[in-house]
């Protein structure tokens, strides 16, 4: 009996062991205390009833104090496991997580944003105009001729005898002139429409960013410098540009601004195609007749306006070689270019 006795006391040392054991540790002292068969304690209870009824009460009521307490020890050590693995709320915080998916502005929509920023800066505000407009808007008050191509239904959609979808954001410049007196300073986004095949250079719906300034004393060198400041904040500090002479019905004179190979530095590749230099806007001092149509006078006011595509812009920046690519809306593409939401 002295024997079994010492045999508990040793025994209740063990209980400081529980604490600081692991899943498997654990495991192993519950086998070895409580195992049915051979556990330690086990063995000492199963030898009560060989024993004298005196000892067997003092053996026994020590014994099962400390099975109770053992007990107690191992339900308590299971649960801190169990909490710390996050079993207990029912997630295994060991498992791989799964990637969230996080909406994004389209590249072209970025691009957008990024330069009516830009012309924010440079004191212009943004303005919108419808997409179905009259052929006045989208054409005559622009001083195109009544025999311009542009007007054949082979060219532009129409919707109706005098309706259609505009083939380019020009008119807001009309709307604009009409509802607002100098200054003016606006750029307008877009979309615009035409019939274009669906190609790698060629989408018959494409936006548009117009640009247009009106005021007293606008001269020659406040278009180029203002356009070229735009060129170098939107590309970089020393992308060159140059400006070529071009023809539209509603600028005198016309022009055409290319910008330095961003691909290639100017040395020429496929993307330039050998020529350094990559087209994106057109662009001139507002004609006359637009302002007399739209009832600013044309002798006290001068302007620029210009005209460029987005979607060109964004492929020569990032030396993307087929347009259809930003209207598949193939996440695999869009993702690399993952912008903040709006
Ligand atoms: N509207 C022209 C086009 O779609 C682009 C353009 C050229 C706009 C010159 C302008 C400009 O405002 O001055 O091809």
């Amino acid at each position: 009996m002295r024997d079994l006795l010492a045999a508990l006391g040793e025994l209740r040392e063990r209980l400081k062991e529980i604490p600081q054991a692991d899943e498997r540790r654990l495991q192993d002292l519950k086998t070895e205390i409580l195992g049915r068969k051979a556990g330690t304690l086990t063995q000492i209870l199963g030898a009560l009833p060989r024993l004298d009824p005196a000892s067997k009460k003092e053996v026994g009521a020590s014994a099962n104090a400390l099975k109770r307490e053992f007990e107690t020890a191992f339900a308590a050590r299971e649960r801190a496991l169990k909490h710390a693995a996050g079993v207990v709320t029912g997630l295994d915080l060991t498992m791989p997580g799964r990637a969230a998916w996080r909406a994004g502005l389209h590249l072209v929509t970025q691009v957008v944003d990024e330069i009516c920023d830009i012309f924010r800066e440079l004191g212009f505000t943004r303005a919108v105009g419808p997409e179905v407009e009259n052929e006045r808007y989208n054409f005559f008050a622009l001083n195109f001729p009544r025999d311009h191509p542009a007007l054949d239904a082979q060219d532009s959609f129409y919707v109706g005898p005098d309706l259609l979808l505009r083939t380019h954001t020009s008119p807001v410049q009309i709307r604009t002139l009409e509802r607002y007196p100098p200054p003016i300073r606006v750029v307008i986004p877009g979309q615009v429409y035409r019939r274009d095949p669906f190609d790698a250079s060629h989408s018959p719906v494409f936006q548009q960013i117009e640009g247009l300034a009106v005021d007293e004393g606008i001269t020659f060198v406040d278009f180029k410098a203002t356009l070229a400041t735009f060129a170098r904040r939107f590309f970089t500090a020393d992308t060159r540009v140059r400006f070529r002479p071009s023809f539209f019905p509603f600028t005198e004179p016309s022009a055409e601004m290319d910008v330095q190979c961003q691909i290639c530095g100017g040395v020429g590749c496929p993307t330039c195609k050998q020529t350094g230099w990559m087209e994106i806007l057109g662009s001139g001092m507002v004609h006359p007749a637009v302002l007399d149509n739209c009832g600013v006078d044309s002798e006290r006011f001068t302007g620029f306006a210009w005209g460029m595509g987005p979607e060109r812009i964004a492929m020569s920046r990032h030396g993307i070689p087929d347009i259809r690519l930003l209207f598949e809306n193939d996440v695999r593409f869009l993702s690399q270019f993952a912008g903040g939401a709006r």
